[in-house]
């Protein structure tokens, strides 16, 4: 498969997981609208076939991309500054696909190859669970410049960041880093931290894989029910949420990659 030359698309970065449910589609969304308000000019391309779920939490459902005069996708723009493309806006609603891997490959390379994303500082790709096809896919379709991997603590989601780590060293993708999402949560009555999945096993991770730790982000009952609602907004994140994200910008602002 021939890569596709982004003109003007400036830092690719794929947030993935071994692992369904570990907060790839909450993280990528955060990780967006938080360089976007720094005033980045972001794309956020969500190539989960079977469960796209980035529109519902950036509000944004339901909407549709343009096309211009050449016939090239416009993406929905969620913000100012920030611009998305979704299976999902290519799919019917509520339509399962059967598709087998070539057709799924297909869908990928049409929103990567015929969107015009203009010009842009950070292209965010949220990648499906696991090490499949659509993952092997945007590596052959895209230069990616690094991964973020989204794991929680748990025994088997850490094996399957380890598989997520290996697989992109196999690709030759450098690994940003690994974040522990749903690290913990704090009693709404008595405030205590309760470390409901056990206790900072995705750093020990990185430790041993020898990756960078970007941080933890604690379950937030308030973030679930934005991204359950439709619409993810800064103003109402959990200032913990939002220092970890900035901390996680500022992170990879540093690194050359
Ligand atoms: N830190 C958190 N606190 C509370 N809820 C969270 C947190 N992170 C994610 N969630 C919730 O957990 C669910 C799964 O999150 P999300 O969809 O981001 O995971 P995912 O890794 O993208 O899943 P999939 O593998 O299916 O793509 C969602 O309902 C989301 O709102
Ligand atoms: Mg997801």
């Amino acid at each position: 498969m021939n890569k596709i030359e982004l003109k003007n698309v400036g830092k690719r970065i794929a947030v993935v997981s071994g692992k369904g449910g570990t907060g790839k589609s909450t993280f990528s969304t955060l990780l967006a609208l938080s360089l976007a308000a720094k005033g980045e000019r972001v794309g956020l391309l969500d190539i989960d076939v079977h469960g796209p779920n980035i529109p519902l939490m950036l509000g944004i459902e339901g909407k549709n991309m343009g096309v211009d005069s050449n016939k090239r996708l416009l993406p929905v723009k969620a913000e100012p500054n920030l611009k998305v493309v979704s299976t999902s806006f290519m799919l019917k609603k509520d339509q399962a696909l059967i598709w087998r891997g070539p057709l799924k490959s297909n869908l990928i390379k049409q929103a990567v190859e015929q969107t015009d994303w203009g010009s842009l500082d950070f292209l965010i790709v949220d990648n499906p669970p696991g090490t499949g096809d659509e993952t092997i896919t945007l590596t052959q379709l895209i230069d990616l410049n690094g991964a973020i991997i989204v794991g929680t603590p748990q025994t088997a989601s850490v094996y399957d960041v380890r598989k997520a780590v290996n697989m992109m060293k196999t690709v030759n993708v450098q690994v940003l880093g690994l974040v522990e999402n749903m690290s913990y949560c704090i009693c709404p009555h008595c405030k205590e931290k309760i470390d409901l999945f056990g206790k900072g096993r995705i750093k020990q991770l990185a430790k041993e894989e020898k990756v960078p730790f970007l941080g933890e982000i604690p379950i937030d009952i308030k973030l679930r029910e934005m991204a359950d609602k439709g619409g993810i907004k800064l103003n109402n994140l959990n200032p913990k949420i939002k220092k970890t994200i900035n901390d996680i910008i500022k992170n990879i602002g540093n690194k050359s990659f």
